[in-house]
């Protein structure tokens, strides 16, 4: 049960495969990009939760780390000596989670963002007699309508808040915009940034994110920095979009056929608990890959149900790979993925963020 596996056959399945060689891919795709474009990256790890991944976007050129939650960046940082600069793109309220902000902020460059009053001066009570102060970042809404300040001059006004308050600084601007937002978001950043340099604050940061329009972050060149998460590993929904093909999902689910009690039906043993039941728009819960003719229409918790309109050419016991509507969710349903390097499995990481919602 705990003995590495050696070929992908003797995994116990349902199993998380990780690909190093394509997502070392689709990181240094991105990194390069930024580079010609001169954006700092910042990866947002809800995607893979795993230390040594985050080591390689570092080390092909990150400036530091994006997290959501403040455990989740506490297990990063305890993870590797080499995360460092974190920025954690979520409003942080309540005594426990500042006091464990607090600490953290005295073991690495920490960021944060907030988008109203109450929580900039939650920050402040918690860091005013701290030895540094927090970087605090405002967030904005460019067209997601999820967080976000709705104007400029809202975000100005919030800017002078933070820039005033005891233990904060003004860290810059910070949005998550809708795909295809790059006009969106000059627009509302560039008004930004003249209403707060006429006020005489300057404007060190402004960072924006997305897997879907990341090829396209220049387009706003206001930003200064990039946030994309998924594109580590892809999945189908970003296949679906047109932004990558299979051959560049790096995450895959493998199952085993348990059940062929029909000619066009198989039944494997990953079912919501593996693939999760993310459909985001899409209709099925994942790909088989090479077999574009199999669509996976049920789940219950461990079975997923497979479908084809011809005979589904199947057996007990085979082995198949699939990619998952949603790889960032799939991560945080296993202890541990197994990589594969040159399609051997090369090792077993555990997921050290896994489950860190707080
Ligand atoms: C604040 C923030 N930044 C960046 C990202 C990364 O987005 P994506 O996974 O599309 O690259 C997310 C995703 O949820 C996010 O919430």
């Amino acid at each position: 049960m705990d003995k590495v596996a050696t070929t992908l056959q003797s995994v116990n399945t349902p199993a998380i495969l990780v690909d190093l060689d394509i997502a070392r891919r689709n990181i240094q795709r991105f990194q390069a990009y930024a580079d010609g474009h001169g954006l700092k990256v910042r990866p947002h790890i809800k995607t893979h939760k795993l230390p040594a991944l985050a080591e390689m976007q570092l080390r092909a050129g990150a400036v530091g780390i994006t997290c959501q939650k403040v455990s989740e960046a506490e297990a990063m940082v305890a993870g590797s000596l080499e995360i460092r600069d974190v920025l954690i793109t979520y409003n942080i309220l309540g005594r426990e989670k500042l006091e464990h902000l607090a600490a953290l902020a005295r073991k690495v460059t920490l960021g944060v963002v907030a988008d109203n009053e109450t929580v900039i001066d939650g920050l402040s009570a918690a860091f005013a007699a701290e030895p540094a102060p927090l970087r605090v970042l405002v967030e904005c809404n460019t067209g997601a309508d999820r967080c976000g300040v709705p104007t400029p001059e809202a975000a100005a006004t919030l800017a002078q808040r933070i820039a005033k308050a005891p233990g904060l600084v003004f860290g810059g601007l910070m949005t998550y915009p809708p795909a295809n937002g790059a006009a969106a978001v000059e627009s509302f950043m560039t008004r930004a940034k003249v209403f707060l340099e006429a006020a005489g604050i300057a404007v060190p940061v402004i960072t924006s994110g997305g897997t879907p329009s990341m090829m396209h972050a220049a387009e706003a060149p206001v930003t200064t920095e990039y946030r994309p998460g998924t594109y580590v590993y892809n999945d189908r929904s970003l296949v679906s979009r047109g932004v990558c093909g299979w051959e560049d999902c790096a995450l895959t689910v493998l199952a085993t056929v348990v059940s062929v009690p029909a000619a066009n039906r198989a039944i494997i043993d990953a079912g919501s608990k593996a693939l999760t039941s993310d459909l985001l728009g899409l209709t099925g819960y994942g790909h088989v890959l090479t077999r574009d003719d199999i669509a996976i229409d049920q789940l219950s918790e461990e079975h997923g149900r497979l479908v084809s309109e011809g005979p589904i050419n199947l057996k007990v016991g085979d082995k198949l790979r699939i990619v998952p509507n949603h790889a960032c969710v799939v991560t945080n349903m296993v202890d541990a993925v197994n990589v594969i390097e040159q399609g051997e499995i090369s090792g077993v990481w555990p997921v050290a963020a896994r489950g860190r919602i707080v």
